[in-house]
């Protein structure tokens, strides 16, 4: 029996299509019920329909208010009963009722070594802070923005010639291992969230999870 999950997006759906392809090459025992975006235009529904998975477009703009915006997420994910929620790439901010109705059960991923560098933009600042190196985390989402319990990291030297382009390409290549690889331990209740904290194999996670490395896979 697979495991049900569904994917919110925004935009190019990159992260969409590395769970696409995990999930059909058997690599990864989940079945993907639906695709929700908040824009109609988002690259990323395209490739659920190439791969027949139902999408759904929820217009931010059309709702007078965050929560009624969420009120109506909600509706239609959980019509699915996914055992989880995966934000890929979902650039809305969440009321703290939809973050809390998915408490345990929803992650994100986000482009840099949290807590570093929380919010948009993020590779240019590593850059401009002059560091050394940069990368990308998985984590639970919590109600406030980026700071949920990471899970697993995976980090990336930063080049002197490294443009905010350019790493957001070798970051983007290291996100498409990570996520698929979170979503298949939270599959396999080998991540599993209890009272508040993330688990790992049953052990409290690090603050910073999971430095991510080959021997992982
Ligand atoms: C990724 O960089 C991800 O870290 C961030 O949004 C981007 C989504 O890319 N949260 P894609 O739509 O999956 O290609």
């Amino acid at each position: 029996m697979s495991f049900p999950i569904v994917v919110l997006i925004s935009g190019s759906g990159s992260n969409l299509q590395a769970l696409i392809d995990q999930s059909l090459q058997g690599q990864l025992n989940v079945r993907i019920c639906a695709v929700i975006s908040n824009k109609a235009d988002a690259y990323g529904l395209e490739r659920a329909k190439l791969a027949d998975i139902p999408t759904h477009t929820v217009d931010h703009k059309l709702f007078s208010s965050r929560e009624e915006f969420d009120a109506e997420l909600q509706t239609i994910i959980d019509q699915y009963e996914p055992k989880l929620v995966v934000l890929a790439g979902f650039m809305r901010i969440l009321t703290e009722t939809f973050a809390k109705h998915y408490e345990g059960r929803m992650l994100n991923i986000h482009p840099s070594l949290l807590p570093k560098y929380k919010g948009l933009n993020t590779h240019q600042r590593a850059i401009g802070a002059g560091e050394k190196e940069h990368g990308v985390s998985v984590h639970f989402v919590s109600p406030e923005l980026d700071a949920g319990s990471v899970i697993l990291q995976a980090s990336t030297e930063i080049a002197p010639d490294d443009t905010a382009e350019s790493l957001a390409k070798k970051v983007h290549s290291l996100e498409h291992i990570i996520y698929p690889l979170a979503v298949k331990w939270f599959s396999e209740e080998r991540l599993t969230f209890q009272k508040g904290i993330a688990l790992f194999d049953e052990k409290a996670l690090p603050e910073n999870g999971i430095l991510y490395n080959q021997a992982l896979l």
